[in-house]
Order: C-alpha cells, then structure tokens, then sequence
C-alpha cells in the first residue's frame, strides 16, 4: 500500500512540472504573439505589395518614400484600403494579397507610408 500511495505522489509531481512547462510555453506564445503581428505584416507585404511598391513597379509609390506617400495618406484610410481591394489604376484588386483582412491592408498601408 505504501509504494502505491508513493507512486501516486510521483505522478502527482510529473503532472506538476509539466503544468509548469506548459505554463511557461504559453507566455512565451504570448510574448511571440504580440510581436508577430509586425512579423506577419511583414511577411504579407515581401509576398504581395513588395512585388510592385519595392522598386515602384508601373508607377506604385515606393515603400518607404515619405513624400510619395504623404499625397495618397491624405486621402484618409478608407479610402486607401477600398482602393486596394477594388484595384486602382495599374494596381490589381488586393493587390495580390487574397486573404488580407481590412486591418492587414491597414497595417500594409502603414509600414510602406512610413
Ligand atoms: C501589381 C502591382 C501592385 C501590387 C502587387 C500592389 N500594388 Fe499598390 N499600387 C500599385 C500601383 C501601380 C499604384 C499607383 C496607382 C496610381 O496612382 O497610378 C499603387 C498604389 C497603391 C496605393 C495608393 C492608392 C491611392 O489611392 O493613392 C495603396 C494604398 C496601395 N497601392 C497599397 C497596396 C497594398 C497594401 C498592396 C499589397 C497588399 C499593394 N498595394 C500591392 C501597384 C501594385
């Protein structure tokens, strides 16, 4: 009966480290989860938007070029966002990103503006 009940607390203990395991696997997902939102960004605009607003293919105002973005920012974003995922001139409807959200489009818009 004894090595029964130890056996028992033994088990009782793994379960423990391993809650403290998981514990700590999650905190560090939720670390991740906040700065993979930039990430994810990222990761949309190098396979769509950089195709043509990398270099300024067929005339797209280029990432990061400030005064080429300031003209189009003042038409409030919106705007912007409706013009990407209907097509705007020579820019393709959702600019080749299907499966952007309204607010990845946003955050896309951003960090090319910036
Ligand atoms: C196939 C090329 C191409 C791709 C891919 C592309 N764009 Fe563009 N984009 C353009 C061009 C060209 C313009 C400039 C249109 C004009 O004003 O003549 C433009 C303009 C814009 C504008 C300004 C629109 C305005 O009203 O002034 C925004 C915002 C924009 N793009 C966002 C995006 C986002 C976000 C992505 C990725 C999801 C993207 N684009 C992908 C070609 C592209």
């Amino acid at each position: 009966m004894r090595i029964m009940h130890t056996r028992h607390t033994m088990g009782f203990v793994a379960r423990g480290i391993t809650m403290a395991r998981f514990t700590a696997l999650m905190a560090c997902g939720l670390l991740f989860g906040v700065t993979s939102v930039q990430a994810d960004t990222r990761t949309q605009f190098n396979a769509s938007c950089a195709t043509c607003h990398s270099a300024g293919v067929l005339g797209a105002p280029k990432s990061g070029d400030k005064s080429a973005w300031a003209p189009r920012m003042k038409q409030g974003m919106p705007t912007l966002v409706s013009h990407v995922k209907n097509g705007y001139k020579n820019m393709p409807a959702r600019g080749l990103c299907d499966d952007c959200k309204d607010s990845d489009y946003e955050a896309l818009i951003r960090l090319m503006a910036e």
